[in-house]
Order: C-alpha cells, then structure tokens, then sequence
C-alpha cells in the first residue's frame, strides 16, 4: 500500500504527478491553504507533509500527527516549522537549499537597481502619460556603481549577491555569526565587519540571514538609527528580522533614502504606513519565483518526501 501523505497548496502538476507515483496523495490543487483546524483534521493519518513556508507546522499540527513520519518544506527557510519539537518526536524535517540560491540573489539586484533608480515609479509615471520630455532633475535616483554593499547573512544567497556587486565594482562587507575563511573571503572579495559598522558605512543594506530567535528584529529601531543618512535597505530573507514599524518611521523621515522589500514582519499582511509610502518599493514574497527554480524546489521536496516514507536519509535534512 502506498503511504499516505498530505500536501498544503498547489504544486506544479509535474510535481504532484511524481508524488503520486509514490504515495497515495490528498491535497496539492488548491491554491487557498488549510486552515490550522483543516490542517490538524486532515494530519491525523498521515505519514508524510509537503508543505509550504506559509504553512505553520507547530506543537499543535505534531500533537495530532501520530503516524507522521517526515515533514518536507518547500522552501530553504524552515522557521514555519518547529523543527526542535518534531526531532523530538521522531519527525523528519527537509528543506530545499541551493536550488534557489542564482533566482533569489537576481531578484535582490533587481530590488536593488529598482529602489535606487526608482524604476516602479518611473514606469506608473510614464504609463500616465505625465512623461513630456526630458528634465535635468526628472526621477533622480542613487548611484550604485561603486558604493559599498553591506551583506547581512552570508550564507549561498549572500555570496551569489555579493558576486554580482563585483560587476558594479563596489566595495563589499558583511557580516555573519559564521566568518567566511580568509581563502573565501579572497575569492568573493568581501571583508567581515561587525554589524553596527557595517550599518553605519553601508550605503546600502541587503539582509540575507535566515530567521530565528537570535534574528528577530536584528534591524530593530536602534540598528535602524546607525544606518547612513540616506542610505538604502533591501530585505529578501524574512520580514520579522526588521522591525516595520521603525523603518515605516526612518523612510517617513527620510532617513533612510528607500527600501525594496519582498517579505514582511505579518506576511501577507504589509504595514499600512509602508503601503503610503513613495521611497519602498514592496514585491509579494517572489525571491524565488521563476517557474524553473520553483519547479526545483518542489521537486526538491516531493523526492525528500518519498526518500524518507522509504526509510533512507533524506537528502536535505535540516540538521
Ligand atoms: C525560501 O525558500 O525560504 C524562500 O523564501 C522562498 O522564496
């Protein structure tokens, strides 16, 4: 008898094709999630999850999963899930690492050249027929070229960004609880700073760290303050490690000069005082979203999922 497993969302039909395949699988049309009671109801027999970082796997989902034997996140990022708690239980937990690093490192230049050279405001200009000819001073934006690039987090993401800030010839430091070795920090050209140093010279900020307790409003109101006047943020990781509320306050003041955000502290919900905002450029969690990185990470996760209904070590277990 094929194990029986549930999946939260829709994933690319290629993707639960192959699931079924293996499984006997419930769920993975719809685009609207379950509910934490539908998600609870409907664990009840299974032995595998695929599910998304939208999806809370909390104490509650494990208490009423007795059979559950492997939970695999369709994403790199796995704060959704109380990892500690399901290990304790004897549950497996995967992610999808690497296969979105290139995507999602794109999608922060994309951010980046967008905020500094105020591209979404130039195109609803534009397409309002307000564009009557040239002016010297008309959506006045920021060099890049050649300024310094302050990386938060150097993980993959990190190093693929900051190899891209190579072809604009900037300077570029960072900072993580994990030093790259001197070898590495050569190859990627990049030097280590302490995070209020990076922030006070940085002229613009990308966070690239994962989200956990030691992350939570790492950018809080006072690391905010320490930025450069006019300088820029961008933040591509998780909302949470921002606090909103005080950079919703630093762009009203025009302290900070603009940010490009793709994630949020209340995802989906978007602070109301950043949705008034002219200098924040605000994308919906699309870091990684090409139809080829996506179909890797699902795959990535279906082929995690079916590794460990088998009994072998899935390839992507978070440690
Ligand atoms: C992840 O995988 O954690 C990303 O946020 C998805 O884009």
């Amino acid at each position: 008898m094929k194990p029986k497993v549930l999946v939260t969302r829709r994933l690319l039909p290629e993707v639960l094709a192959y699931l079924k395949e293996h499984a006997s699988v419930e769920g993975g049309k719809a685009a609207k999630g379950l509910t934490g009671k539908e998600l609870i109801h409907k664990i009840r027999d299974k032995e595998g999850l695929l599910c998304l970082l939208v999806d809370r796997i909390d104490r509650d989902v494990i208490d009423n999963a007795p059979r559950l034997k492997i939970i695999a996140n369709c994403a790199v990022g796995f704060d959704n899930i109380q990892v500690d708690y399901a290990r304790k239980r004897g549950i497996l937990v995967t992610n999808t690492p690497g296969v979105l690093t290139e995507t999602t490192a794109d999608l922060t230049w994309a951010l980046i050249l967008a905020t500094a050279r105020k591209i979404p405001q130039s195109d609803r200009f534009t397409k309002k027929k307000r564009f009557k000819g040239w002016e010297l001073d008309l959506f006045l934006g920021k060099e890049v070229s050649g300024k310094r690039l302050g990386i938060i987090g150097m993980g993959r993401i990190g190093q693929a960004v900051a190899l891209r800030a190579q072809a604009f010839r900037m300077k570029v430091v960072y900072f993580d609880p994990r030093r790259l070795s001197p070898e590495e920090e050569k190859t990627s050209n990049t030097a280590f700073l302490p995070l209020d140093d990076l922030l006070a010279s940085s002229d613009i900020v990308s966070i690239h760290a994962s989200l956990n307790p030691g992350t939570f409003h790492l950018l809080s109101a006072e690391k905010l303050r320490l930025m450069k006047k006019g300088a820029i943020l961008i933040n591509v990781a998780r909302g949470p490690i921002v606090d909103e509320e005080a950079l919703a306050e630093a762009l009203a003041k025009r302290e900070l000069w603009g940010a490009g955000l793709d994630v949020y502290e209340k995802e989906p919900e978007v602070n109301a005082k950043l949705l008034r905002l002219d200098n924040v450029i605000l994308l919906p969690h699309i870091g990684s979203g090409t139809y080829e990185t996506r179909l890797r990470m699902a795959m990535m996760a279906a082929r995690n999922l079916i590794q460990g209904l088998r009994g072998e070590r899935p390839d992507n277990l978070v440690s």
